[in-house]
């Protein structure tokens, strides 16, 4: 049997079985004959088979609006046919589709897209003009989304589809080899951050993007973050950088994406059951940060960021106040050029004319942190709910006052290391490197073993009657 011999109708077994949408018949088919040494014949005839327009078995499937059909033509185009094949009007396959595509409607199917993947793998030529004088570009041109195709490795929730549109080209920018949605997944005081797939590997990545005019009154703070970032880079609990790039209007620093900020975090969590992790990470990259002599000076809940796969975890970001001690002259503070942010900065950077920031300013930012990982989002030093937060001077006189509003929802061993960390006095609160010591994250066993040693000592054996 010849598949490709036509009938009275003009039509070949094989065009039948596709026109009856019997697929897998058609692909067996086809398999049978390049499967087997001794159809060469047959399958050289299946390559050169052109209908009475000229039409090749690519052109034939090309126009067949079913998924199941680019099985079929990755099987023909891995066993030779020519992808760029011209029928008599020199449409190749690719045209026939885009055409197909232009003419279905006014937006474009991940289907279609799939097919227009599949044939540009086998290096379908998007330049070869009809006899109209048609490129598959001008009949796509409506859409602007037949681009060269980019691999991407799909991890985000959260940005899931914001990525798939860059990936289509759709509502991106492209800087360097990174694709970026249009739209910001945050913005800062400085920046925006945007999701992007870097077009090279497919890894997604993100990319903050600060606009020139505004840096060159800044300094070196473009510097000075990527600098920090560099020296972390070993941390686990700091936001991993990866390079940094730029174009006529800004500078971009492409770091590893994570889904959002604590700020989101808890507002969708308000009951928070992951408050320990949380705050013994922040205490993991604080205590790096520290210990390779950076401070970061603007801690808070926008400037942590989270992620779930491939499993829960919190990283530092946002270096651009951050500061390196001087390491020569042992110095263990730096001058305070108001950085910071209000609610968030200790009570010794409040009053006029303070210079200095230290690690432990960083410790007491971060006792505000971890009192609203416990809370569900209260401030300390407020009661109020949260509408009446721009109240700044309020609040800040109660930092300076130290009057903490304890919640109930607080343990007591979160009460005391809180305390701790928002000590008035800088020299009482903990070093980062002691903060993982408190009770408040010691495991039950740890709780348990600590208990049966005091309950063993002689004095609570015999208690003294006083
Ligand atoms: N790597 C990232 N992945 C996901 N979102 C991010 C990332 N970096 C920053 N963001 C979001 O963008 C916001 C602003 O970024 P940030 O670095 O803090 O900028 P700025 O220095 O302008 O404050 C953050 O609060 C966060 O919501
Ligand atoms: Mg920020």
């Amino acid at each position: 049997m010849n598949p490709w011999i036509a009938d009275c109708d003009g039509k070949s077994p094989f065009e039948v079985l596709v026109e009856n949408e019997s697929f897998g018949s058609a692909l067996t088919l086809l398999k049978a004959v390049f499967e087997n040494d001794k159809n060469r014949d047959m399958a050289e005839s299946a390559r050169r088979y052109r209908d009475q327009r000229g039409n090749s078995l690519l052109h034939m499937l090309c126009i067949v609006n079913n998924e199941r059909v680019l099985e079929i033509c990755d099987y023909l185009l891995d066993n030779g046919c020519n992808v760029n094949a011209q029928n008599e009007c020199r449409q190749t396959p690719l045209h026939l589709l885009c055409s197909n595509i232009s003419e279905a409607g006014p937006s474009i199917s991940k289907e279609a897209i799939n097919f227009i993947q599949l044939l540009r793998k086998y290096n379908a030529d998007e330049t070869l003009y009809d006899v109209r004088g048609n490129t598959c570009k001008d009949l796509l041109s409506k859409f602007q989304t037949f681009r060269k195709k980019i691999k991407w490795i799909s991890e985000s929730i959260q940005h899931k589809d914001a990525l798939s549109e860059a990936v289509r080209g759709e509502n991106s920018q492209k800087v360097e080899n990174y694709h970026y949605y249009n739209k910001p997944i945050g913005k800062g005081t400085f920046s925006c951050v945007f999701p992007a797939v870097d077009g090279r590997d497919g890894r997604e990545v993100a990319l903050k993007r600060l606009e020139k005019a505004r840096l060159e009154k800044r300094g070196d703070m473009l510097q000075r973050e990527v600098r920090c970032l560099l020296k972390l880079t070993s941390c686990s609990y700091v936001v991993n950088y990866i390079a940094c790039t730029r174009d006529s209007n800004f500078e971009y620093i492409v770091v590893e994406p994570m889904e959002g900020s604590l700020d989101k975090y808890l507002s969708y969590n308000e009951e928070c059951s992951q408050a320990s992790t949380i705050c013994s990470q922040i205490a993991g990259g604080l205590e790096f940060l520290h210990q390779s002599d950076v401070l970061h000076r603007d801690l808070k809940l926008q400037n942590i960021l989270y992620r779930r796969k491939p499993h829960f975890i919190v990283k530092i970001s946002d270096f651009g106040l951050s500061k390196f001690l001087q390491q020569k002259s042992g110095s263990e503070s730096v001058m305070h050029s108001k950085a910071g942010t209000r609610r968030w900065m200790a009570p010794e950077l409040l009053v006029e004319n303070t210079k200095e920031h230290s690690k432990a300013t960083d410790i007491y930012s971060c006792g505000l942190l971890y009192y609203y990982v416990g809370t569900g989002k209260k401030h300390p030093f407020y009661s109020s709910d949260e509408l009446l937060m721009s109240n700044f001077q309020e609040i800040e006189k109660s930092i300076q006052r130290n009057k903490i509003c304890w919640c109930s929802s607080l343990s007591s061993e979160a009460v005391y290391l809180i305390t701790e960390m928002l000590s008035e006095d800088p020299e009482r609160r903990p070093a980062a490197s002691s903060l993982l010591k408190f009770p408040f994250f010691w495991s039950d066993r740890t709780k348990v073993d600590f208990l049966k040693l005091v309950g063993n000592q002689k004095e609570f054996e015999k208690p003294r009657i006083l």
